[in-house]
Parts: structure tokens; C-alpha cells; sequence
């Protein structure tokens, strides 16, 4: 257990690497894309894996916008800009988000004020016995004790060794289905979203963010399958974004998008839409990885306040 927990805190520290220089891009004017391409490098420089790519959603988008291939958005003047990271050491997983209220907005400043203490209040309840919608309970009240709603249809996940969705669900609300106890040596990522709208996401068109989710070989020419043999090495089943399909040279560029609409066909590939507040209202999120121990837990990804 000691070394799992070492592995993890080793995935947190390249994240914590990551959300700091990810502070430091974000000026309007700057391409998402220079911002999920030096924090990817910030991660591969520290030693560890990328876990996600880097996601950048900005305002009602509320998560999965990871910028694609010749992407065009730049940092706006005002606004919430999500960014959530995601690293791993040996398939431990360190995934975290923070939100930067881009012009110091009072208003957007609540947003970020409520995501914040829902993610405060449960980390008090990190402990051996807690159950699941216990903490979904405490993130909601947090957040409607300051005049926003939680999304409901998101929520905090259980980590695994090469598994980014292992299983057990945190809610952010009170959601007694979810009666599972936390246990020493468990891994979370807990990640309250707040808004203004009504508190839902809907799955907007746009797909930047994909898994390898299974082989299939029958009738599928061997250049296809030579593509989907480099995608599950590469990648395993943690997700990636084409620009790393790009970057790894795995796919001609000029196939890439193609054979990518095949492998999603097959089902070889999943995909993850970008996830949109029902009512387009702001959204803002944070997100710690927290192990836990006997008597407590570790937060490998770190609550230094310059950070967050
Ligand atoms: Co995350």
C-alpha cells in the first residue's frame, strides 16, 4: 500500500506542476491549444503519463472540451475557464481541476467560491466510513448555501490502476443509491461542478476526447488494424485526443479523423461528447485526487491556495 500511495503522490506532483503553469498561460489572447499542449509536455517532463488529455471548457461548457487538431479558441477577456488534468505513474492516476475566473469577476468569483467549498467540505469527510452520498450531501449544501445549484449528472469517480472510472460514483448531491464506504487504500477524484442553470449537462455535437474500449479484427483491412494495435499500446484504456495520434506520428494526419469515425463505428473506439449545462448557464468545477489511509486520507494533488 505504502508504494501504491507513493506512485500516486508521484501523479500528483506532475499535475501540481501542470495546474500551476496552466495559472500561468491563462491570459485572453492565448490558444487553448498552447495551453493543453505545454501542460501535456509539463506532465511528460515530470516523469509521468498523460491519464486525459488536458481539458479546457470554458463557461457553460462544463467538461471535455480538450482543444483538437488546428483548434482556434483563444482565452476570452472575461469568464470561467475550467482546466482539468490529468496525470499517471506506473497506471496510478493523479486528476484534477481548477477553475480561473479570467478577469476577476465578482459575480464568476461565487462560482468559483461554491465549487471550492463543496470540494472543502467533503475532503473533511475523507475518511474510512464515510459513505458516498455523505459527501455528495455536503458538496451540495456548500454550493447552495451560495445561491447555486450542483450539476447532479456529474460526479466524483473512483480510480484504479490504469482505470480512470473504476466503478463507485461520488454524487454531488445527496444520492442514497450511492451507499458504498470509503476504505483505506481507495482512490478518488472528487469533483463538485457549481451554476447558476438548472443544474444538468446535456451532451453537446462536438467529440475531441476518445478511448481505446475494445479489439475487433473480423473484416477490418490490416491497415485499420495495424492503426487500432498502435492506439492500445499508446493509450491503453485511458482516454487521448487526436492531437496525440498527431504527435505520436501513429496515423497519417490526413487519416487521422477518418479512421477514427471508423473505430467508433466498430466500437472499437468510445467517445466522450463535450458536456454542455442543460440551460447554458456558467459552470465552474474543482477536483482533487485523494487517497485515503486508515485513520484519514492524502490529497496528492494539494490544496496550496496560490494554486487553486
Ligand atoms: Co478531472
Amino acid at each position: 500500500m505504502e508504494e501504491k500511495v507513493e506512485n500516486y503522490i508521484k501523479a500528483g506532483k506532475a499535475v501540481i506542476a501542470a495546474k500551476r503553469l496552466a495559472r500561468k498561460l491563462t491570459k485572453p489572447g492565448v490558444p487553448f491549444l498552447e495551453i493543453a499542449n505545454k501542460c501535456e509536455e509539463e506532465i511528460l517532463k515530470q516523469g509521468a503519463g498523460l491519464s486525459f488529455p488536458v481539458n479546457i471548457s470554458l463557461n457553460e461548457i462544463a467538461a471535455h472540451y480538450s482543444p483538437p487538431i488546428g483548434d482556434k479558441s483563444i482565452v476570452p477577456e472575461k469568464g470561467l475557464l475550467k482546466v482539468d488534468i490529468g496525470s499517471h505513474f506506473k497506471g496510478y492516476i493523479a486528476d484534477s481541476a481548477i477553475t480561473i475566473n479570467i478577469d476577476g469577476d465578482p459575480l464568476f468569483q461565487n462560482y468559483c467560491n461554491a465549487a471550492k467549498a463543496g470540494l472543502d467540505a467533503a475532503i473533511e469527510l475523507f475518511k474510512p466510513g464515510t459513505r458516498l452520498y455523505e459527501l455528495g450531501e455536503v458538496i451540495a449544501d456548500a454550493i447552495i448555501q451560495r445561491g447555486l445549484k450542483p450539476i447532479t449528472n456529474l460526479g466524483g469517480h473512483q480510480l484504479e490502476q490504469y482505470d480512470l472510472h473504476a466503478g463507485a460514483f461520488i454524487p454531488n448531491y445527496k444520492q442514497t443509491t450511492h451507499t458504498k464506504v470509503l476504505k483505506p487504500g481507495d482512490a478518488y477524484a472528487c469533483e463538485p461542478f457549481a451554476t447558476s442553470g438548472r443544474g444538468q449537462v446535456r451532451n453537446g455535437k462536438e467529440i475531441y476526447i476518445y478511448r481505446f474500449a475494445r479489439r475487433k479484427t473480423k473484416n477490418m483491412p490490416y491497415e485499420l488494424q495495424s492503426y487500432m494495435n498502435k492506439i492500445e499500446k499508446s493509450f491503453k484504456h485511458l482516454p487521448f485526443s487526436p492531437r496525440w495520434i498527431k504527435r505520436e506520428n501513429l496515423i497519417p494526419e490526413s487519416k487521422i479523423e477518418r479512421v477514427i469515425n471508423v473505430f467508433v463505428r466498430k466500437r472499437v473506439l468510445d467517445q466522450y461528447n463535450v458536456l454542455i449545462e442543460r440551460t447554458n448557464q456558467p459552470v465552474s468545477q474543482f477536483e482533487h485526487t485523494i487517497v485515503l489511509d486508515n485513520d484519514g486520507n492524502t490529497i496528492v494533488t494539494t490544496r496550496d491556495p496560490n494554486l487553486e
